[in-house]
């Protein structure tokens, strides 16, 4: 949505960064797992921000796409791609409007939460794919302070992803940071010896 656009415009522009240079810490606490599990090193990261998950994957090795409405974040982001010495997709999109297309072993969706955009993404997966969710959570203690639809509702996330078919390897809501935060791996179902080859 066009305010979208504009309100993540000025808050990029704001400040050198916004959310700091360093990936989110489930990205890289799960990342050597994540590297043996999936089947292949094709990412996308939904909503990508100023780059700081995509840039982490691709020195890890992964060919990334990342897709953002924020054309000032993008702006960002493959300059962080550039300054680290990696090559990284950067597209501009309207997640509200545009459908990502393709097949990725790795999916991520970091501080962002479109509802409808769950079951996209679990058919964006290659059998095997994996896909890392983390974003806030209001709790009693930490109500939403904007738009509660952005905010994800106690045990909410398990629900979500209950009815794919695959598996949830890790799941955790957990306020040790900044904000309540639920966090979840699932590992979409592998079905076929041959499946992502
Ligand atoms: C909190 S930031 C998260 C950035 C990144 N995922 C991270 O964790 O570093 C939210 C991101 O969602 C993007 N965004 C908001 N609405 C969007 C939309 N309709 N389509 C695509 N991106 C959108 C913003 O531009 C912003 O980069």
């Amino acid at each position: 949505m066009e305010s979208d656009r504009i309100k993540w415009n000025s808050r990029f522009a704001s400040q050198e960064s916004f959310l700091g240079r360093r990936p989110s810490p489930f990205l890289a606490r799960e990342i050597e797992r994540i590297k043996v599990l999936v089947p292949g090193r094709r990412a996308l990261d939904i909503a990508c921000g100023e780059g700081r998950n995509s840039v982490f994957l691709a020195t890890h090795g992964f060919r990334v796409t990342g897709l953002d409405i924020s054309e000032v974040g993008l702006a960002k982001a493959a300059r962080r791609a550039a300054e680290a010495g990696v090559t990284v997709e950067f597209v501009h999109a309207d997640l509200d409007h545009v459908r990502p297309a393709g097949r990725f072993d790795l999916v991520l969706n970091f501080n962002f939460l479109q509802r409808p955009l769950i079951p996209v993404e679990v058919e964006l997966l290659t059998p095997g794919g994996v896909l890392l969710f983390d974003t806030i959570l209001a709790t009693p203690a930490v109500p939403p302070t904007g738009n509660p639809d952005f905010y994800l509702r106690p045990g909410e996330l398990l629900r979500l992803f209950a009815g794919y078919d695959g598996e949830i390897l890790f799941h955790e809501e957990s306020d040790a940071g900044d904000l309540p935060t639920a966090r979840l791996m699932f590992r979409k179902k592998n079905c076929c010896p041959d499946d992502g080859m």
